[in-house]
């Protein structure tokens, strides 16, 4: 008898098929739609192995519905969408897909970051609605990116990757982490800051750690406070790193300039959201590694974790 594995959402054929050979695979039919809770459950009551996505909360409730599970395997770097802890005390593997969406995330902060700055969807909004009437000396002015300051929360890998491409731009860099990372100091040029002195320092504020109880609400109304009237942030972590109404109010009332936010609170973001009311926020549906190289290698990662744990092997990547 075949283990039994519940891929939580429609994947290619093409990552499918060699799993086929060593599990009894059953596939949530919908590419886009997220498997509903009932629908997990049942499922995950008969599961050895399950491919999960951010959207899928694997918490206690999921884990003593499953009592023949074994590995867990999550198509992102961040799982805080699992119950690690829980996972663990029950013997159950888990797994992530670091590394092979790095760039591709930095690139897509980066660009958010240069988007927000320079209002480029607002800019393409007013032209397509026809608001674009002349040339005019102050019309869509934004902040400027090069030889500015950016103040990096979390620099793991997708922040030094971040980095790298700040050095481009003739960036000042300052970072927050837990532990200093003295040789990247030298090797970069850039500098460790105390959270309060990185928000008041920084013309943009990046957010990157993972999401955690330590990180929840990190960036909040006092936080806020700290940061420039000038000042940006930038999230493409985690939404509840961010007290979204905090936000909201520090942006309505101008207290900072503006935001760009890969990431939500709850996702997908709810269209009345108050932060969607706002022109100085740019928003995206959490895209941080779209692209679709990295898309198949995080697939790949999962794949293989699945395979080497039917093998009696080592899965990659294990988070514990
Ligand atoms: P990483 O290499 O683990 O880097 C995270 C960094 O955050 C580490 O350097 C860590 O350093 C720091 N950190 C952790 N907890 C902290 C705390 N309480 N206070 C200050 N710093 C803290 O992770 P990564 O691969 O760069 O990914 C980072 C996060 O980005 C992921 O967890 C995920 O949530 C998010 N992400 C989002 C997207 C997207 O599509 N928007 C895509 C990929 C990743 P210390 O341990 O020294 O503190
Ligand atoms: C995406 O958000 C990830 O953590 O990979």
């Amino acid at each position: 008898m075949k283990p039994v594995l519940f891929i939580n959402r429609n994947m290619p054929e093409e990552m499918v098929a060699p799993l086929r050979e060593v599990y009894e695979v059953d596939m949530w039919p919908s590419a886009s739609g997220a498997v509903p809770r009932e629908v997990l459950l049942e499922k995950a009551a008969s599961a050895h192995a399950l491919w999960t996505m951010i959207s899928d909360q694997i918490d206690e409730e999921v884990l003593d519905a499953s009592p023949n599970l074994k590995i867990i395997t999550n198509m992102a770097v961040g799982y805080n969408n699992i119950d690690v802890k829980a996972a663990q005390e029950r013997g159950v593997i888990v797994t992530n897909t670091p590394d092979v969406l790095t760039e591709t995330t930095a690139d897509l902060a980066f660009a958010l970051l240069m988007a927000t700055a320079r209002n480029l969807m607002g800019a393409e909004h007013a032209l397509r609605d026809g608001k674009w009437t002349s040339w005019e000396p102050l019309g869509f002015t934004g902040m400027d990116v090069y030889g500015a300051t950016l103040g990096i929360i979390g620099m793991g890998r997708i922040g030094e990757a971040v980095l790298r491409r700040a050095k481009g731009f003739d960036m000042n860099v300052l970072y927050h982490n837990r532990n200093r990372k003295s040789e990247m100091e030298d090797m970069y040029g850039c500098r460790y800051a105390v959270l309060p002195d990185l928000l008041a320092q920084s013309d943009f504020v990046l957010i990157l750690v993972p999401f955690s109880e330590e990180t929840r609400g990190m960036i909040g109304k006092e936080q806020l406070e700290q940061m420039k009237k000038t000042g940006i942030l930038i999230n493409v972590a985690r939404g509840g790193i961010v007290d979204e109404e905090a936000l909201f109010e520090a942006l309505q009332k101008k207290r900072i300039h503006a935001a760009g936010l890969d990431v939500f609170e709850t996702e997908p973001v709810p269209l009345d959201s108050p932060l969607l009311t706002l022109p100085n926020v740019t928003v995206l549906p959490h895209i941080g590694s779209a692209s679709l190289p990295t898309r198949l290698a995080m697939m790949k990662l999962n794949q293989q974790a699945l395979l080497a744990w039917a093998r009696d092997e080592e899965p990659n990547h294990r988070v514990w």
